[in-house]
C-alpha cells in the first residue's frame, strides 16, 4: 500500500499485480438451496438443523440464497463487478446422494450449468471438494470419526475430477479441517454436533488422509489446474510476556492448527500434540506419506487473531483473553495485523515443503466480515464492511512486496448466507440478500473491492 502525502493531500492508494486473483466465495449449504431438488441426498446440515437449539430459530438451508436457481443472476453480478473468479463448492450429496454408489446426473449437470455460466462471463472457477455437507449416510456409518470415509471421499473426488474437470481451474480439497473435526466431533456446536474427543482425534486424522488421497487421484487423472487445501489457521500472540503465555499460544497453534498444517507439509503431527498434551492419533504405517502429496498453493482463511494465556483449567491448557479492537457483528476483533504475522508464519514453514525449488504459491479463499446490514433506498453502506477490506487489503499488498508469495484473494462473501449455527442473522455478503424475496442489492463494500479489481484502489 502506498500513503500519498502531496500539497496537504493525505491519501491511501492499494496496489496490486496486474494477475492477482480477484474472487469471492460461498459455500453449497449456505447458498445453494434446493434441498430437495435434483435428486441430493440429505447431508448432515439438514439433520443438524431440524436438532432442536442447534441452529438459531431452526434455520436451515433449505432455501438459502436459492442460487441453485439463480445462479445465472450471480454470475451476472460477478462479471459486473470485475471478479475474476468464484470460488464454491460442490455439495457430495448432490454427486452421491448417499455419500458412495450410483452418481446422481442431475447434480453433476447443475455444477456443469453453474462453471459454464462463469466461464462464458471470463471468471475462473475454483471448486472446494468439501466444505461440510456429509452425505447423512456416511455419518450414519460414522462419518469423519470412522476411517472409511476415507475411501469414500477419494471415489467422490475422483468422481468429481472426471465430471467436471474440464470446467474446473482451481481445486480446494477441504475447507477448514479444523472446523470439520473439532466444532463438529469436540465442541458439537456444528454437524454432526458431537462432542468426544477420540472421535475428534479421528476426524482430524481422516480429515488430513481425506485431502492426501484426493491429491493422490487428482495426479493420476492428468488434469492440469492447481489442487490446494484451504485451512483457518489460529495463530494466537501471547497475551503476555511471560514464558507461560508464550507457550500456551504455541500450544494452541499447534493444536488448532498444526496438526492440520505440518502433516501436509511432511512434517508430522506436532509435538506439542503429541507429547506436551499426550494426545493420540489413530496413525497407521504409510499415512502420513499419503497425507503429505505435494500441492499445488496454500489456502488461508482469516477472520481474525486473539490474545491466548495459560490456563491450567482448559482442557488444553490455554484459553483466549479479552481484546480492546472494535468487534464485528460476530463479536470478532479487528486484527489486520494478524494476518501479516499468520501469512508470514505460513510462507515460513512451508519454504521448501515438498523439494519445491520456489516458494509455494498463498491464496487468501477466504477474509471478510459480519455487519448489522440494512437496506435503504436501494442501497447498503456497510462502511464498516469497507474499512475492514481496506485495512485487511492493505496488509495484503504490503506483504506482496515484501516477498511473500501471495497470489489471490477471496472476499467472503459473495452473498449474505446460512451463517451455519447463527442461521441467517450474521450478514458476511457484499451482496445483500433479502431472505424473504432473495432480492440481491450490491452493497458499497462490493464497489469498493470493484474500485480496488479496476486499479483504483484509493481513498
Ligand atoms: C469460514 C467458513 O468456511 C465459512 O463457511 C463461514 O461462513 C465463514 N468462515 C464465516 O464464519
Amino acid at each position: 500500500m502506498l500513503t500519498l502525502v502531496k500539497a496537504g493531500l493525505n491519501m491511501n492508494k492499494l496496489d496490486f499485480p496486474a494477475d492477482f486473483l480477484w474472487g469471492t466465495a460461498t459455500a453449497s449449504y449456505q447458498v445453494e438451496g434446493a434441498a430437495y431438488e435434483g435428486g441430493r441426498g440429505e447431508c448432515i446440515w439438514d439433520t443438524f438443523s431440524r436438532r432442536p437449539g442447534a441452529v438459531y430459530a431452526g434455520e436451515n438451508g433449505n432455501v438459502a440464497c436459492d442460487q441453485y436457481h439463480r445462479y445465472v443472476e450471480d454470475a451476472e453480478i460477478m462479471s459486473e463487478l470485475g471478479f475474476k473468479s468464484y470460488r464454491f463448492s460442490i455439495a457430495w450429496p448432490r454427486i452421491f446422494p448417499s455419500g458412495t454408489g450410483n452418481v446422481n446426473k442431475e447434480g453433476i449437470e447443475y455444477y456443469r450449468n453453474l462453471c459454464k455460466e462463469l466461464k462464458k462471463r471470463g471468471i475462473q472457477t475454483c471448486a472446494t471438494l468439501y466444505h461440510w455437507d456429509l452425505p447423512q449416510a456416511l455419518e450414519d456409518a460414522g462419518g469423519w470419526a470412522n476411517r472409511s470415509i476415507v475411501d469414500a471421499f477419494r471415489n467422490y473426488a475422483k468422481t468429481c475430477y472426471k465430471e467436471l474437470g474440464d470446467l474446473i481451474d482451481m481445486w480446494i480439497t477441504i475447507n477448514e479441517p479444523f472446523c470439520v473435526a473439532y466444532l463438529g466431533y469436540l465442541f458439537g456446536v456444528h454437524a454432526p454436533g458431537i462432542k468426544d474427543q477420540d472421535k475428534a482425534l479421528a476426524a482430524v486424522h481422516h480429515v488430513n488422509m481425506a485431502h492426501g488421497v484426493a491429491v493422490q487421484e487428482y495426479r493420476a487423472s492428468g488434469l492440469k489446474a492447481p489442487i490446494g487445501i484451504t485451512w483457518n489457521p489460529s495463530t494466537p500472540r501471547p497475551a503476555t510476556k511471560s514464558e507461560a503465555d508464550k507457550k500456551a499460544a504455541d500450544i494452541a497453534r499447534a493444536f488448532y492448527t498444526e496438526v492440520f498444517i505440518f502433516p501436509c507439509l511432511g512434517k508430522g503431527y506436532p509435538e506439542l500434540v503429541t507429547k506436551d498434551l499426550g494426545l493420540k492419533l489413530p496413525v497407521k504405517d504409510g499415512d502420513m506419506e499419503i497425507i503429505a502429496q505435494p500441492i499445488d498453493f496454500l489456502g488461508v482463511n482469516y477472520y481474525s487473531e486473539s490474545p491466548a494465556f495459560a490456563d491450567n483449567n482448559a482442557p488444553y491448557k490455554f484459553s483466549f483473553k479479552s481484546f480492546w479492537q472494535e468487534a464485528t457483528a460476530m463479536g470478532w476483533p479487528y486484527t489486520p495485523y494478524g494476518l501479516k504475522r499468520q501469512l508470514k508464519w505460513i510462507a515460513e514453514i512451508s519454504k521448501g515443503a515438498f523439494n519445491a525449488d520456489k516458494e509455494i504459491p498463498i491464496y487468501i479463499t477466504e477474509n471478510g466480515c459480519a455487519c448489522e446490514d440494512v437496506v435503504a433506498d436501494g442501497r447498503v453502506h456497510d462502511s464498516q464492511r469497507v474499512k475492514y477490506l481496506q485495512q485487511h487489503l492493505a496488509i495484503c499488498a504490503d506483504i506482496i512486496k515484501e516477498g511473500v508469495p501471495l497470489k489471490g484473494y477471496f472476499v467472503w462473501s459473495l452473498l449474505d448466507n446460512f451463517e451455519w449455527a447463527f442461521g441467517y442473522t450474521k450478514r458476511f455478503g457484499i451482496i445483500h440478500v433479502d431472505f424473504k424475496t432473495l432480492k440481491r442489492t450490491i452493497k458499497d463494500s462490493a464497489y469498493f473491492l470493484r474500485d480496488v479489481i479496476t486499479g483504483f484502489g484509493e481513498w
